[in-house]
């Protein structure tokens, strides 16, 4: 049996990573079929649209699809293509799991944490006007129903992965109709989980306790915004952007694709970091039960990072894209 997956590589380095991903992915066997599809500033310049409805459809009908960063211009021009998708989609929980690996130098040497992003609502709901010249509202749309389903979703994976620990983490003291309701949704479902440890913090001391020491973390259960900022740092505490995974999950489609955007200080040198988008790749391995061909890669990948010769630039050497590729590709 192939599994078929919808393949958006995206923009900037999208396209160098991806590659890069299917190459080890074929040399480990994986039984995957791929069906590429436009995205981002690419598909406006093809098809005016950077997620056209032809994109939409695919992933639809394979229920997976493994995404390149996209690029979205600052100040207007188009809408990202990564919120649309995610609302076209109904991918509800942005799932991070963020892990220190092997021969990868940072200051904390055990930290293995989830973040867990509620991905359709919050600022990201686009809602937008101008009041009046020079005065703009931005709605933070912030429903019990989501915060409900996100809610579940977290308990219901921490039951069956063992994780006993959780932090929602907001600003229910400045804004406590929405942070609010979050927070009461958070409650109310782990209120069914009497085994399961649930607290909350204010999401700037959260910061604050991360960059001190990240390791008493488990999960962290995030609205929309303050997701998408701590998923960044907490990057930052494992070897940076060009490492963490990342999938958006919903009940009936997943769409794997790395924390990182499209680097467009690096972008079209072949000297990006793959393994934020091959460690995706793996998790929708494990998502379809291929847990064995996932171990592997992983396994390889823990190999050449142990030696640290032939690691990128971004993890302290020299190697390209294709020769860290070639590395792992050698150890499989
Ligand atoms: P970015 O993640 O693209 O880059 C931040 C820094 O991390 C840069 O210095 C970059 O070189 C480095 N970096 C990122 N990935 C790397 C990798 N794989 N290997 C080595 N270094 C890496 O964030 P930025 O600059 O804020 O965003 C650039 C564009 O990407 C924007 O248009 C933004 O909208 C888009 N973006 C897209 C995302 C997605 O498609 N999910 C997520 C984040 C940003």
């Amino acid at each position: 049996m192939k599994y078929k997956v919808t393949l958006i590589k995206g923009d900037g380095i999208g396209p160098e990573v991806t590659d890069a991903t299917c190459r080890v992915l074929a040399a480990a066997g994986a039984p995957i079929e791929w069906e590429e599809a436009p995205g981002g500033a690419g598909a406006v310049a093809t098809h005016g649209d950077p997620m056209p409805a032809a994109t939409l459809a695919s992933v639809k009908r394979n229920r997976l699809g493994l995404k390149g960063p996209l690029e979205t211009p600052k100040g207007g021009g188009w809408r990202s293509a990564n919120v649309t998708l995610r609302q076209e989609l109904d991918l509800y929980v942005g799932y991070r799991p963020v892990k220190t690996l092997p021969g990868v130098k940072t200051p904390y040497t055990d930290v293995d944490l989830v973040v867990l992003r509620e991905n359709t609502e919050d600022l990201y709901a686009g809602i937008e006007h101008e009041v009046t010249p020079g005065t703009v509202l931005t709605l933070k749309v912030s429903t019990r129903r989501a915060g409900e389903r996100i809610a579940r979703w977290a308990f219901e994976n921490m039951r069956y992965t063992g994780r006993r620990q959780i932090h929602c983490c907001s600003k229910a003291s400045v804004v406590p109709l929405s942070d609010g309701a979050f927070h009461d949704a958070f409650h109310a479902v782990g209120s069914e989980y009497p085994f399961i440890q649930r607290h909350d913090l204010p999401v700037d001391n959260l910061a604050f306790q991360l960059a001190l020491d990240p390791r008493g973390y488990d999960v962290l259960l995030l609205q929309n915004l303050y997701g998408d900022i701590l998923s960044d740092l907490v990057a930052g505490l494992v070897g940076g952007l060009g490492v963490v995974p990342g999938a958006n999950i919903g009940d009936q489609v997943a769409v794997f694709e790395a924390v990182h955007g499209t680097a467009p200080d690096i972008a079209g040198r072949g000297i990006a970091n793959p393994l934020a988008v091959l460690s995706s790749a793996l998790l929708m391995l494990d998502y379809v039960g291929e847990q064995k061909i996932a171990r592997r890669v992983e396994r390889a990948v823990w190999d050449v990072l142990e030696a640290g010769v032939h690691v990128t630039g971004d993890l302290g050497g020299k190697a390209n894209t294709a020769e860290f590729t070639d590395a792992i590709i050698d150890k499989l």
